[in-house]
């Protein structure tokens, strides 16, 4: 979700205004998501480079997920769906953590779609958190170093047990992956749309989903016509 404080600049608004003009942008994208039917549905709200802005905005955002959780999670739950956050823990406030936590067990038992959220999240944090965890195992004699592999090392990390992504959308024009799902995202489709966040809709969102069923995806192996030619 990227493009939030471009949106307010053009508009002669506080980037503050972008993030809340974000929040109905994500109201709308849930949505979306749950009729075109995605099963897991991944935002990335804050990330663990995103200390690095200023304190009020900080704050700002802080309190925007705060909101959200407060505001929406009643609903979130009504339509079925299981909230899952991932991203470091430690340098939280209680608050905010007590929030997650609830959000968490509230629809732990829901099944119409995951939707995960990327709070204070960066993907080498991930991994480097994975790999603590994991030498610990190994230490507690729980686990030999001649089996760990992609799939033992993938339980470790935040995300053990949502598949990986098979799309992910940036939005704003930039074309990067900023520490997003780095583990994860090694045969993911990118899909970079234009539109900044505050104006994505239903209508970009299914845009970009078009975009991605016209990708051809091979996971490097060749396409299946081309085994059947013999070409
Ligand atoms: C939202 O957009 C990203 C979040 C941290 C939620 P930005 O705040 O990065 O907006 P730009 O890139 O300055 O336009
Ligand atoms: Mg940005």
């Amino acid at each position: 979700m990227d493009g939030n404080g471009r949106w307010a600049k053009r508009r002669g608004l506080p980037r503050t205004m972008g993030h809340r003009k974000g929040v109905e942008a994500v109201r709308e994208t849930v949505q979306a998501a749950g009729e075109a039917g995605v099963r897991y549905l991944t935002l990335f709200a804050f990330s663990s480079e995103n200390w690095n802005r200023p304190e009020e905005e900080i704050t700002d955002l802080m309190g925007l997920l705060k909101l959200f959780i407060r505001r929406d999670l009643a609903e979130l739950h009504k339509e079925n769906i299981r909230i899952r956050v991932i991203g470091g823990r430690a340098r939280l406030d209680r608050e905010i953590l007590g929030l997650l936590v609830e959000a968490e067990e509230l629809t732990r038992n829901n099944s119409a779609m995951h939707l995960v959220i990327a709070f204070n999240y960066g993907g080498r944090d991930e991994i480097v958190r994975a790999a603590k965890r994991l030498a610990e195992a190994v230490g507690r004699g729980e686990l030999s170093p001649a089996n760990v592999n992609e799939h033992t090392l993938s339980a470790f990390l935040d995300t053990a047990g949502i598949p990986d992504p098979d799309v992910i959308i940036r939005t704003s024009g930039e074309q990067r992956l900023s520490n997003f799902l780095l583990w994860q995202a090694a045969y993911t489709e990118f899909v970079f749309v234009p539109v900044l966040w505050p104006d994505f809709d239903k209508s970009a969102f299914h845009r970009a989903l078009d975009e991605y069923a016209s990708r051809e995806r091979r996971f490097g192996a060749v396409p299946e016509r081309d085994v059947a030619l013999g070409s």
